[in-house]
């Protein structure tokens, strides 16, 4: 497994690799340029040395006088009996003349170089420079030199601090570099920190902000808009589960003391058919309210899927016409339809539309007194295919409007009077949603209700194209 740096490491590390490399190069550059300049220098030096020893050399030997001319140079040679170092051969490979100072070891013979270079004499480096002169037929060579002793203790000088300061300061750039990251990367650990507190308990603290403007300030802003996703949805969850399991335990407890009654006291047949009836209806209840939760979890978490086909609305709105009327009748609302006539064909889940269509025509004879009216029709108009369902029922107050499409939500008045859950109209709305439409809906308090479906698209009937099956995933409902 790799170690895990911190980023601090990770960017001290980085650092302190760049700075090796700049200081290898800094003190390279500097140690070659330094024996770059010693050595022009000291070339120059033997220039001017060797156009002097050459004049002499010239005037001396046309005359053909060897002697003079070595009495001339150890003249000369007195004056730096150290630093003079010269020879002169012939072309013979005899030394025809050498400084004193070179008598202790010479130099080698003349190679045939003409530009300065670095030699030995024992362990002493010396810069040789030599040139040749065509005198009287005769070739000879000259090689002027200088000590560079001191020159290349300078340099090794040079570079033994180069070796030592070089790795003090990247030490010492390292280190301040890792305090600079950890200085730079403190806040990091503080949002860690506080986010590590944070968890489904108190999901409503958020994360300090620091007002710096950097990246550090729209994170933690990010990450405090996230937090108050989660919390929002957890709360959404938390509430739903609280209404879900309140709403079942009612019909529960109602079902459960029938049954306890009923065993308590010895009864005849016929009550207890009686009993048995009212524990079908509410079991049918209970299993209806069910069937909605089961239908809200699963398009919560997606799995809940459209088989989408191109379906008869008309069709389809006049087996829940059928279905609904004889409650309807029981009622003493009167049922009304008005319906194009021919198949009208979209594209959709039919059980699901009829689902939808049930939902709004159930609440509308529901919400409507005896002797009240629903009219229900449908209508297509371009390209949109709209379902309406009026009521003259008891209407919605404005401040009501906003929240029927809320899961559990009822106006009170209704709750008091009327079965139900409220999760009708949430389960529509993510029908309509799911199938690319809408639910609208206007309502007066006292003058009645109408809620209108939209839906997109027609389609041709089956036989005419979009006849295969399709499954598309839904969005999940409020
Ligand atoms: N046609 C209507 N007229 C008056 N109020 C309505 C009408 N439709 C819905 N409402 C109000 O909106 C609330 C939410 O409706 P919804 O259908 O979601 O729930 P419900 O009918 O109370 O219960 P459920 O549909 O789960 O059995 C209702 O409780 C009712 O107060
Ligand atoms: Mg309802």
């Amino acid at each position: 497994m790799r170690p895990q740096l911190s980023i601090g490491m990770k960017l001290t590390a980085w650092y302190a690799a760049c700075m090796a490399g700049a200081l290898c190069m800094l003190g390279a550059l500097a140690f070659f340029s330094m024996r770059h300049s010693i050595h022009s220098t000291v070339d120059e030096q033997l220039h001017d040395r060797m156009t002097a020893v050459r004049q002499s050399v010239e005037k001396s030997l046309r005359k053909g006088d060897i002697d003079v001319l070595r009495a001339e140079l150890d003249e000369d040679s007195e004056l730096r009996p150290q630093t003079d170092l010269l020879q002169i051969w012939d072309d013979q490979g005899k030394l025809i003349y050498q400084s004193a100072s070179l008598k202790a070891g010479g130099l080698p013979p003349p190679a045939n170089v003409s530009r300065a270079d670095t030699m030995w004499i024992g362990r002493t480096p010396v810069r040789v420079l030599q040139s040749s002169i065509m005198l009287n037929q005769r070739l000879y060579y000259i090689q002027v030199a200088v000590w560079m002793e001191e020159f290349y203790e300078a340099l090794d000088r040079f570079l033994g601090r180069l070796l030592i300061f070089a790795p003090l300061a990247l030490l010492l750039a390292s280190a301040l570099g890792y305090w600079i990251s950890r200085k730079a990367l403190a806040p990091v650990d503080d949002i860690t920190l506080a986010a590590q507190q944070i968890s489904a308990h108190n999901l409503s603290a958020r994360l300090s902000v620091p007002r710096s403007g950097d990246e550090l300030q729209r994170l933690t802003e990010t990450l405090n808009q996230m937090l108050r996703r989660i919390e929002e949805a957890l709360e959404r969850i938390t509430r739903f589960s609280g209404d879900a399991s309140h709403e079942l335990r009612t019909p529960i407890t109602v079902m459960r003391t029938r049954v306890e009654l009923a065993l308590r006291h010895p009864r005849t047949p016929a009550e207890n058919h009686g009993t048995l009836e009212q524990l079908h209806t509410e079991l049918i209840q209970a299993s209806q309210l069910l069937d909605n939760l089961m239908l809200l979890a699963r398009a919560d978490s997606g799995a809940e899927q459209l088989r989408i086909t191109p379906a008869d609305i008309e069709d389809a709105l006049k087996e829940v016409l059928a279905q609904v009327s004889p409650l309807a009748g029981e009622k003493g609302v009167s049922l009304h339809s008005v319906l194009p006539g021919h198949p009208v064909w979209i594209v959709a889940d039919r059980p699901m539309l009829q689902r939808l269509f049930l939902i709004l025509i159930d609440n509308a004879v529901k919400y409507t007194p005896a002797s009240g009216r629903v009219s229900v029709a449908l209508a297509v108009a371009n390209g949109l295919t709209t379902v309406s369902v009026k009521d003259t029922g008891i209407g919605i107050a404005d401040e009501d409007l906003p929240h029927i499409f809320d899961r559990f939500y009822r106006v009170d008045k209704a709750r008091s009077r009327q079965p139900g859950a409220g999760l009708g109209l949430s389960i529509g709305r993510w029908i309509a949603e799911a199938h690319g439409g809408s639910v609208r809906v206007e309502s007066r308090p006292g003058e009645g209700s109408t809620f209108e479906v939209v839906l997109p698209a027609k389609a041709s009937p089956p036989g005419h194209g979009d006849t295969e099956k399709a499954a598309v995933e839904a969005e999940s409902p409020n």
